[in-house]
Formats: structure tokens, C-alpha cells, sequence
């Protein structure tokens, strides 16, 4: 069952009724101001942190689903007993005559139709500008002449989200609001050490408005049926504490036929430090700053304008890498809503979603890390940026902080660091983004330690000291040492917690120095060899010779003790048992290892990465993609922490986490099975699944953290979409080792490894300043083998693209045979 389809020529999915499974959102804003939009207009407003400067309220958990929003009502002023309605359907679910909304890039449009008044609202965030718009365009259909009441209205979130919702005795006393000539301004905590406000305003005169929600919504009324919106007027009401919003009144008179279009604007502003206040001495907002910004986004021509940059913007960006593959999914995800979701996770991290309250994390360092391997085509400099910032919060030991606040770019106390695997993913987002961009001068940053004034080493030297953290906590295997945990941040080795409501990631109950990661082993194995191609360049042979005996090093180990006979064990815990063998009851089989170990390239050239990859097909591939590990822990395991406190088949505890269905992915593309790895990847492809939305139940034009597992009885019901490391890892396995387009430090490899019965595709890339438009033909129906390439007609030697010599456009051909 569908609740919409993708309009691809448009780059929108288009949502044919509002009352899908759970709200679909989508992201408006690039750069420092953002939003989540739900289909029905639901979801909030912040500027950089969704904790620390959140302008909106938002209910997470609320019945019903996706309360606060930025909510329009229309009133039939000629009939006042008609009911009034929300043309985006929430807040009052008014039955409309016609709806559809289409989530696009960077935009959210919602039209609606309902006796005879067609309601078209556009919601988008300008480039460069700190504020949204809501661009309304009303158009009678009816024979006659309407005259409608126009009520647009936003809860404001007293800044930090987290406060906001928990500190009334305070917050119920310190609300503060003006108004004047028109605009709305939030303005709580700008009497003391806030040089921040809100504002909201329209391009008409205002016939009422109301900044007191009780005055607005009337005594016990919610926001479906506003007392306010029932009588046709509001009171006026300036808010002094209690909860303050910007409700508007606008009137408008409209001959059959007539259509017109009134602007909307939520934004925020910030005053230098000495001038927040005009008259100077008074408590009055200066509004010198704020008001040409205003008069400029209220005319409708600039309006249009911005709207056109912002799609020029995302033409861009999605046009950096396009593919016409014989499969319509595929090319959906990679040339659209893929991208859509990288910047996303690049903006966001974790933070907020429908799912993420914005409140509870951060950045991670490893998420964002991770992020960037699929993000750093799109815009490189931003990539280059956001690893020095990650770099910053590197401690001296090496390690990390495990997550930092995006406002202020420290390293998060509260959480603090001891994640074993967090240092390695820094080796991996440098070498991706040297790969991409040919900019090695990246090496010679000096950056800090722990945001340390005075602690400057080049970057080069964090990376070695990432490195290093892990050579320096091994355990009795020689396997690295998991410390609070390695990427599954549920497997909690060290834990051993039985009170409720500690957290499984900052209680340690033991020293750490027994429980290891086969998992860690793998991924140092992978950054290692990054390490070495980049020290071969720079340091020379002796570094790179260190790095060599390293993995030789760690290899033995993990076939000492990280083979269980048929696949990778995950792990050992704290009394040295292992943890995914076939001699567990639970937990018998895991699929980190299998992915990281084989992409590091153990187990390829004697088949045992085969004889693992089969042994996931046979046990962990389900057809909603592959699960973790199986079975499910059946019970809490005290050894184990936090991943058996899911009960089986949901998230940690043996789901299919779909961040790690590409690792598989790569595997099988790795060992040359093409068929498979695209097999798995339609498993959990969005696209492919939107005709079970009803099982799926998210968004279908993105990918989610998770879908039940078999054990689950929901299975195939998937969790958490938008913010999940799924986005990135995809995105690569699919570009680069399916399709096999891949940077490599000198030059773009192409490398495909395709189901055998595809006949050609084409990819464009640009890369390192050129346009390549790359054809493959298959002749012979092979997965792999790359038999011929040309360069505008010349043949290369090999299949690496090297560009020294290369600017503008070029043709690139590649045929594949046995
Ligand atoms: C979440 C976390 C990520 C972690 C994963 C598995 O997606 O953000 O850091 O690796 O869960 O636990
Ligand atoms: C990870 C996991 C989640 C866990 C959380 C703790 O992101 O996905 O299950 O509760 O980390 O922070």
C-alpha cells in the first residue's frame, strides 16, 4: 500500500493523503537556520542547535501524533457557523476535498482544496538568510466572492529545549514578547545575557493577533479548536510569562476566481552586544537590525528570487554525481533523496529528527566521521571544516569525545569519551575527503587537542595518535580493547549495570582490560592501510613499514582468535568468552565483523570472507534487509550491557540496523559477487519498498536506522529514518563499489561489480574539477572485470583515472568482460 509516489522530474515525493503511518518530515535549511516539516505542517524551528536555540515547540510523544507546527487556519468569515480548517490538515483534521503535499529539496509545499478555497503553502529557508518563509497563495474557486479569515500562528520554545521542557516554575515567569508595526518579537531572556530574539510577521496588515496562548486557544482548548479562530478575532494579548506564541489575523477578500499570495516569516536575529537595546538605557528591542531583513523577504519578487536560488543550490549539489542505471530505485536514491538525506546527516548528526529531540545528543564524533565519507563530493570545503572541528575535540590520549554541542563545538562532558572505535573513523572521513579532493595540505593543519589553546600539532599527528590509542589498548588476545563500546554503542562490555536508569554508555563497573572488539580489530586493519598509502606519500617508507608490521600484527590475532570456524566472531567479553561464536546461546552470529574484516580485506584471497558471507545470507539476510545478529538475546545478559535490553528484533538487539547492510554490500562487492550485493541493497531501499508503506511505515524516499527483524512481530516495520549512518554507507556501496566509481588517492578508480544481467549504465561525475561522463557496458553479461577503458578515446592502462593533466569535460569508456 502507497500513501504518495516520486515525482522524479520534480525531485519530489508527493503525498496523496495526510494521514500517513507517522508524520514524513523533511528538512528545510543549508546552513545555520533549520526546520523538520512533517506532511501536515507539524515539526519545529532552530537556529544551529536544536537543543541550545530552538525558536519552536514541538510535542515528541504526543497524542496525537506530531503536535506544534506551523499551523494555518482558514475561517469562512461570510459563514461563521461553517467550521474553520487547517488547509495542511493538522492541527484541526478537518476532511479536505483534495490534499497532496510534496516534500522537495530543501522545501515543503502543502496545497489543499476545501469548498471552493485552494491553499497553496510553501515552506523554505533562503540561502544566507536566518529566517523561513511560508509563502500562501489563496485562490477562490467558488462562484462567488469569499471572505476569509487568515490565522497563522507558531509556539515559541523559550531557547534551550531542554529547559523548555522541563523548568516551568521558572519558565512560567520569564515569557517576554513586543509588538510592533506588525511583527511579533520573542524576546524571553534578551533582558539579560541573550543578544538573540524571534520575530514573525507577515506582508499584510494585521487584523488581530495574539502572543498569549491562553488568550489565543481559549481555557482548556487545544490547538484543533482556538477560541480565538472560532470567534474571528483575537484579543491582542501581549504574554508576560506563561507561554508565549505568535498568532496572526490576517483578512482577505477574494472575487470567484481571484487568487492571492501572503508571505509568512519565522526568523531570528541576533544585536551586536552594545546595541540591544533602542533607546539606548531601556529594555525595548533595537530593531534597526532586524527590519531591512523583514522589507527585504516580504516582497514577493524576492521571494521568488531566493525560492530560485535555493533550487539553483540543490541543482548543484545533486548534479556532482548523477547515475542511469537499469534500475529506477537505484537512481532514484542516488541522484535524489540520498543526497537529500547526506546533508541531512552532515547538518544534523543525530540530533534532530522525528525520532531525535534534538535535546539528548549532539554531534557524534564517530557519526559525523561517517557521515562525511558520503558527504565530502558534495561540498568539500564544508567536509574539510567539520573535520578540523572533530579533530579539535580529539583528546591528547588520542581518543575522543564522543559527541560535542554544534553551537559551541566542544567536546560533550556529560558523555565524555572511552569509545574505543571513535579515534579510527577520524584515519577514515581524512583519507576520504584526500581521495576526493587531491588536497593534501589537509595533513598540515594545526589543530588542538581537547580545544586547547597552545596544543596545536598537525592533523597528520592526530591521525597517528588515533592510531596509536588503539595500539595502545590491547587485551589478552591482542585484540583491541572495546572500552564503553565500539560502533555498537549497545554493547556494553564493560557495563555490568543493575539499576535502572543508569546509562549503558557511562557506567563502567569494570577496569577494561579484558573485553576486546574483533570488530575494532577490523577497522584498525582498514584505517591502517589508509595510513599507510598516506604516510607512503609523506612520511616515507620506515612510517608506512610501522604500519605494515601493525596489521600484520593485528590480523594474526584476529585469525587466532577472531575466527569461529565459518564466520568473524564480534567480540570477548570481561571473563574473556566469546561473544558471536557458534558455543553462544544467543548472539551466535554477528554482522559487524563480517563487514569490517572483510572490507579490510581479511579472508578474501583464501575464501573465508566467501565462507562468512554465507554464512550471513544463510542466518542474518531476511528479505527486510540483514539483521544484526541472531538470535536475539532472549534475556538481560549483565556481561553484556545494554544491547540485550532490547527485547529480540528491535534496534541493538538483532534488527536490521541498516547502517551495516552496506559493509555487507561492499563485502559481496568485494569478492565479486555483484548480483547479491545488489540484492541487499534493494532489501532496504526505500524506493523498492514504497509499495509496503503500510509495513514500512516510514518515509519512503528515505532510509531508516532500522526494520524489525525476524524475531520481532513487527517485522519489516521500520524506526528512526533521516539520521542514521545508513545514509553514507549506501551511498558507497552503491556508487562506489557496485557501480565502482571510486576516489582513490591518485585519481578515480572504476571498478564495477553489477548484477550480470545488466547491460550498460552511465554515470556523471565531477571530480577534482572535471566533468567525467562515464559509459559501462557489460557485453558479456559479467559482474566484474574491467577489460578496456578509454579517456576521450585513448586507452589507459588499468582502470584508474588519474587527472594531473585533466580539466573540463571528458568522456570516459569502460568495457567489462571475462
Ligand atoms: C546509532 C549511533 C551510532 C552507533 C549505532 C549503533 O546510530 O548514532 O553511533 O554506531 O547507533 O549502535
Ligand atoms: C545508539 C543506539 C541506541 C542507544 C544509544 C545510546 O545510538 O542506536 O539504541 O540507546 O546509542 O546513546
Amino acid at each position: 500500500m502507497q500513501f504518495g509516489y516520486f515525482d522524479d522530474e520534480a525531485r519530489e515525493y508527493v503525498i496523496t493523503r495526510p494521514d500517513t503511518p507517522l508524520p514524513w518530515i523533511n528538512y528545510l535549511g543549508c546552513e545555520d537556520y533549520f526546520g523538520i516539516i512533517s506532511n501536515t505542517a507539524g515539526g519545529y524551528s532552530f537556529y544551529k542547535d536544536a537543543r541550545l536555540r530552538r525558536l519552536t515547540r514541538y510535542r515528541y510523544n504526543n497524542a496525537p501524533l506530531d503536535s506544534g507546527g506551523r499551523y494555518i487556519y482558514l475561517r469562512d468569515d461570510d459563514a461563521p457557523a461553517s467550521p474553520f480548517w487547517s488547509p495542511t490538515w493538522q492541527p484541526t483534521r478537518t476532511p479536505l476535498d483534495e490534499y497532496e503535499c510534496r516534500h522537495g529539496m530543501g522545501y515543503t509545499t502543502i496545497q489543499s482544496t476545501r469548498l471552493g478555497i485552494k491553499a497553496n503553502t510553501r515552506y523554505f529557508i533562503p540561502l544566507g538568510a536566518n529566517l523561513e518563509i511560508w509563502q500562501l497563495t489563496l485562490t477562490n474557486q467558488r462562484p462567488e466572492a469569499a471572505n476569509l479569515s487568515i490565522f497563522a500562528t507558531v509556539e515559541f520554545c523559550l531557547w534551550d529545549a531542554m529547559d523548555d521542557a522541563t523548568n516551568f516554575q521558572r519558565n512560567y515567569s520569564v515569557g517576554e514578547v513586543e509588538v510592533v508595526d506588525g511583527v511579533i518579537y520573542h524576546k524571553t531572556e534578551y533582558r539579560e545575557r541573550r543578544d538573540h530574539f524571534a520575530f514573525f510577521t507577515c506582508s499584510e496588515k494585521l487584523s488581530s493577533f495574539d502572543t498569549d496562548r491562553e488568550a489565543f486557544l481559549g481555557p482548556y482548548r487545544g490547538w484543533e479548536s482556538p477560541r480565538g479562530v472560532e470567534r474571528g478575532s483575537l484579543r491582542n494579548s501581549i504574554a508576560h510569562g506563561w507561554q508565549p506564541i505568535g498568532a496572526m489575523h490576517v483578512k482577505v477578500a477574494l472575487q470567484p476566481g481571484e487568487g492571492r499570495t501572503v508571505i509568512f516569516l519565522l526568523g531570528y536575529q541576533e544585536n551586536p552586544l552594545g546595541e540591544k537595546f533602542d533607546p539606548p538605557g531601556t529594555q525595548t528591542i533595537n530593531k534597526h537590525t532586524v527590519v531591512p531583513v523583514i522589507r527585504r523577504f516580504l516582497q514577493p519578487v524576492e521571494v521568488s528570487a531566493v525560492f530560485n536560488d535555493l533550487r539553483e543550490h540543490w541543482r548543484g549539489l545533486l548534479g556532482k554525481l548523477q547515475v542511469h542505471t537499469p534500475d529506477i530505485h537505484t537512481d532514484r536514491m542516488v541522484n535524489i533523496w540520498n543526497v537529500c538525506q547526506l546533508m541531512s546527516t552532515f547538518n544534523f548528526s543525530r540530533s534532530a529528527s522525528y525520532f531525535e529531540s534534538g535535546i539528548g545528543r549532539g554531534m557524534g564524533f564517530r557519526d559525523s566521521n561517517q557521515d562525511l565519507l558520503g558527504f565530502v563530493h558534495l561540498m568539500p570545503e564544508q567536509a574539510r571544516q567539520r573535520i578540523l572541528d572533530l579533530a579539535a575535540t580529539q583528546l591528547p590520549t588520542g581518543g575522543a569525545y564522543h559527541q560535542y554541542q554544534p553551537l559551541t563545538k566542544r567536546g560533550n562532558n556529560e558523555v565524555g569519551s572511552g569509545f574505543n572505535d571513535d579515534p579510527l573513523w577520524l584515519v577514515l572521513s581524512v583519507a576520504a575527503y584526500i581521495q576526493e579532493t587531491g588536497k593534501w595540505d589537509i595533513l598540515d593543519e594545526l589543530v588542538p587537542y581537547d580545544n586547547a589553546p597552545g596544543t596545536e600539532e598537525n592533523l597528520y599527528a592526530h591521525l597517528q595518535r588515533s592510531m596509536q590509542y588503539t595500539l595502545d589498548r590491547l587485551g589478552p588476545h591482542d585484540l583491541p580493547l572495546i572500552g564503553r563500546a565500539d560502533w555498537n554503542d549497545c554493547l556494553n562490555l564493560n557495563c555490568f549495570s543493575s539499576s535502572p536508569g543508569q546509562s549503558f554508555q557511562t557506567t563502567t563497573n569494570k577496569d577494561g582490560k579484558v573485553a576486546e572488539s574483533v570488530f575494532i580489530a577490523g577497522l584498525f586493519i582498514l584505517a591502517a592501510q589508509m595510513m599507510i598509502q598516506i604516510t607512503l606519500r609523506r612520511a616515507g617508507d620506515q612510517e608506512a613499514q610501522v604500519y605494515c608490521q601493525a596489521i600484520d600484527h593485528m590480523e594474526k590475532a584476529v585469525w587466532a582468535a577472531g575466527w569461529d570456524g565459518n564466520w568473524f566472531r564480534r567480540a570477548y567479553d570481561d571473563s574473556g568468552e566469546p561473544v558471536g561464536s557458534s558455543t553462544c546461546k544467543d548472539g551466535q552470529i554477528f554482522i559487524e565483523p563480517q563487514g569490517i574484516c572483510i572490507m579490510a580485506g581479511l579472508g578474501i584471497a583464501d575464501g573465508k570472507a566467501r565462507q562468512a558471507l554465507d554464512s550471513v545470507a544463510e542466518r542474518l539476510a531476511t528479505p527486510h534487509g540483514i539483521m544484526l545478529h541472531q538470535p536475539g538475546y532472549t534475556q538481560y545478559y549483565l556481561n553484556l550491557g545494554e544491547i540485550s535490553s532490547y527485547p529480540p528484533g528491535y534496534k541493538e538487539n538483532g534488527s536490521v540496523f541498516c547502517h551495516t547492510n552496506p559493509w555487507i554490500m561492499i563485502a559481496e562487492a568485494m569478492v565479486g559477487n555483484g548480483a547479491r550485493a545488489h540484492d541487499y541493497y534493494l532489501r532496504i531501499n526505500p524506493s523498492r519498498r514504497e509499495e509496503i508503506s503500510d509495513v514500512h511505515r516510514c518515509e519512503p524516499y528515505v532510509y531508516a536506522q532500522m526494520i524489525a527483524g525476524r524475531e520481532a512481530p513487527t517485522h519489516g516495520e521500520a524506526k528512526n529514518s533521516w539520521l542514521t549512518g545508513t545514509a553514507a554507507w549506501n551511498y558507497l556501496a552503491v556508487t562506489q563499489w557496485i557501480l565502482g566509481i571510486r576516489p582513490e588517492f591518485d585519481g578515480l578508480r572504476i571498478d564495477p561489480c553489477i548484477p550480470p544481467e545488466w547491460d550498460d549504465f552511465s554515470v556523471e561525475r565531477i571530480f577534482r574539477g572535471c566533468r567525467l561522463n562515464i559509459t559501462v557496458r557489460n557485453p558479456q553479461h559479467v559482474s566484474r572485470g574491467v577489460t578496456r577503458v578509454t579517456v576521450d578515446g585513448v586507452k589507459i592502462e588499468g582502470s584508474l583515472v588519474k587527472l594531473e593533466a585533466l580539466s573540463g569535460a571528458h568522456q570516459v569508456e569502460v568495457w567489462l568482460g571475462g
